[in-house]
């Protein structure tokens, strides 16, 4: 495999963020002593103010109903922080923030909110954080409705901020689901809408916090070579897989209620594809590009109850092995019903109907519980004519282009090479690229993503809109599968490959997946 190193002169042309430029702020976590909170929020926030990306000033105050005070929560965050930081900025991390306070209430308790308006208010007049507010609500999506609803009948969050009434700023972050269907994201969209403006609500998605989801638009956009073939023209198919070896994590009552396609489908996939099949954006603007991921997300037609028994494959993971250790299947994991019909896995045709990729399939596949951890993008080209080259052409591959968004992050092109001797025989071979070649760290999303919270940029966050487009296709594919007779599961071992009724989706059309594990065998029931 050739390998492609980066050339010495980079240019900055243009910027996806305002990275770097946080602005001072009071940082409110709701649900501050939860899951999420300590794998992924507090170490984040403590290496931004570790490493110095944060203005000194910065304050954290803890929102939740365990009965801890200043002290302990301040402690907690302490060790939260040891635990996950990077050795090199341990030593100065205990002074990362400017205060640490804690307020104990329910998320109903208006006096909860009373006493939160007093300490922020305290917190402007010791640090000068002029009334700017980050409100990142990592609590269960049940109750967001009910807290931005309080704060605002506590004066803690209005509409007018930040245009000139000199009160700061208010943002509200809300993590993934963003409903359960399209209904219900509706209602969510127009609770948040009655208090905030759209430019106030920032929906997460962590993959668009990802380096090499960011690149997709680099890669796109300042190659002349690959935007020009990139359409129907010269484009066969394109397939997106997210693998995963880990299975629900002690998650069983959360994802018993959402399964793969909600989970993963509905947001971090589609997003993803958006970027890769969008027309280009006028401008590098939140809304220039979310415009144009709305539109493409919108020619996808929602599945008829045919293309769903004909396009879609659901699975559930039975007992198998991870890396040589036995683990249960779905139904044995903790909290999970033993009965349960909540798929673990998907695959799906998908097409987009528009003048770019009519006819050209898009397939997508992701499970728990298989036999490697992985998210790339394959882009097949369309063959060229079998004239030339070895018996009927035979050794002549497509070219493929791989976008690998993880692990081992990079992009890779497989090309057909003349192999040495007197003979005009084809083989095909690979060009690789390797983000780590940059020689740059890459930053963790979510330390991204907050950074652009507090720059107030919104490009990396999902508006309004796309959720709806996205609830539209996943509400067809569920609805098709709820009037089908319940699937015989689990039919795919954990470890596997995944369901044998994916391989026969994708070679209905002659294509085949990417390997998972050169070599695994396919998945078949436990
Ligand atoms: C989360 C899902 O949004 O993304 C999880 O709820 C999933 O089920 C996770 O495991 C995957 O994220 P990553 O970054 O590990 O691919």
């Amino acid at each position: 495999m050739a390998t492609i190193a980066p050339s010495p002169s980079a240019g900055t042309c243009g910027s996806l963020s305002h990275e770097g430029r946080a602005e001072p702020c009071v940082v409110v976590i709701f649900g501050a002593t939860g899951d999420l909170t300590h794998r992924k929020l507090i170490p984040a926030l403590y290496h931004l103010a570790a490493s110095g990306r944060l203005p000194n000033t910065t304050a954290l105050v803890g929102f939740a109903r365990r009965p801890l005070d200043d002290a302990k929560f301040h402690a907690d965050v302490l060790q939260t922080a040891r635990q996950s930081a990077p050795r090199s900025s341990r030593a100065e991390s205990t002074a990362a923030f400017a205060d640490t306070r804690y307020v104990a209430s329910t998320f109903e308790d208006p006096a909860g909110y009373e006493t939160l308006g007093r300490v922020c208010a305290e917190l402007d007049a010791r640090h000068g954080t002029g009334g700017n507010r980050l409100y990142y609500l990592s609590v269960t999506p049940s109750e967001y409705t009910t807290i931005v609803e309080r704060l605002e009948a506590a004066g803690l969050i209005s509409k007018e901020a930040a245009d000139g009434t000199g009160r700061g700023w208010t943002r509200v972050i809300i993590e993934k689901p963003f409903g359960h269907d399209l209904a219900s994201a509706r209602e969510l969209n127009h609770a948040l809408g009655a208090v905030l403006r759209e430019e106030q609500i920032f929906r997460i998605d962590h993959y668009l916090g990802k380096e090499t989801v960011q690149n997709i638009l680099a890669f796109r956009f300042g190659n002349r070579i690959f935007e020009s073939l990139w359409s129907r023209d010269h484009i066969d198919a394109i397939q997106f897989t997210v693998a995963e070896t880990l299975g629900v994590e002690g998650r069983g009552p959360f994802y018993e209620s959402t399964g793969a396609l909600r989970d993963m489908v509905a947001n971090h996939m589609l997003q993803t594809l958006a970027l890769v099949t969008m027309e280009p954006p006028v401008s590098l603007d939140a809304d220039a590009i979310r415009d144009e991921k709305v539109k493409v997300l919108r020619a996808i037609p929602p599945l008829s109850p045919n293309d769903v028994a004909r396009r879609t494959v659901r699975g559930q993971y039975g007992p198998g092995s991870i890396d040589g250790t036995p683990v249960p299947g779905y139904g044995q994991e903790e909290r999970v019903d033993p009965r349960s019909t909540t798929e673990t896995f998907v695959a799906l045709q998908l097409a987009i109907e528009n003048w770019r990729w009519a006819g050209v399939p898009i397939y997508l596949r992701h499970g728990k519980r298989l036999a490697d951890r992985q998210a790339r993008l394959a882009i097949q080209f369309k063959r060229m004519p079998r004239l030339l080259f070895g018996r009927n052409g035979d050794g002549l591959q497509p070219n493929v282009l791989t976008l690998r968004i993880q692990p081992d992050d990079g992009i890779s092109l497989r090309f057909n090479s003349k192999v040495p001797g007197r003979e005009m025989e084809v083989q095909p071979v690979e060009m690789d690229f390797g983000f780590s070649s940059l020689g740059k760290p890459v930053a963790e999303a979510y330390e991204r993503l907050l950074l652009e919270a507090m720059g107030g940029q919104a490009t990396l966050f999902i508006r309004r809109d796309e959720v709806e487009a996205a609830w539209a296709i996943v509400d067809s594919i569920r609805r098709g599968w709820d009037a089908m007779p319940p699937p015989q599961f689990p039919n795919y071992a954990a470890g596997s490959d995944g369901p044998r009724a994916a391989y026969d989706l994708i070679a209905r059309r002659r294509f085949a997946w990417t390997p998972l594990v050169p070599a695994t065998p396919r998945g078949s029931p436990a």
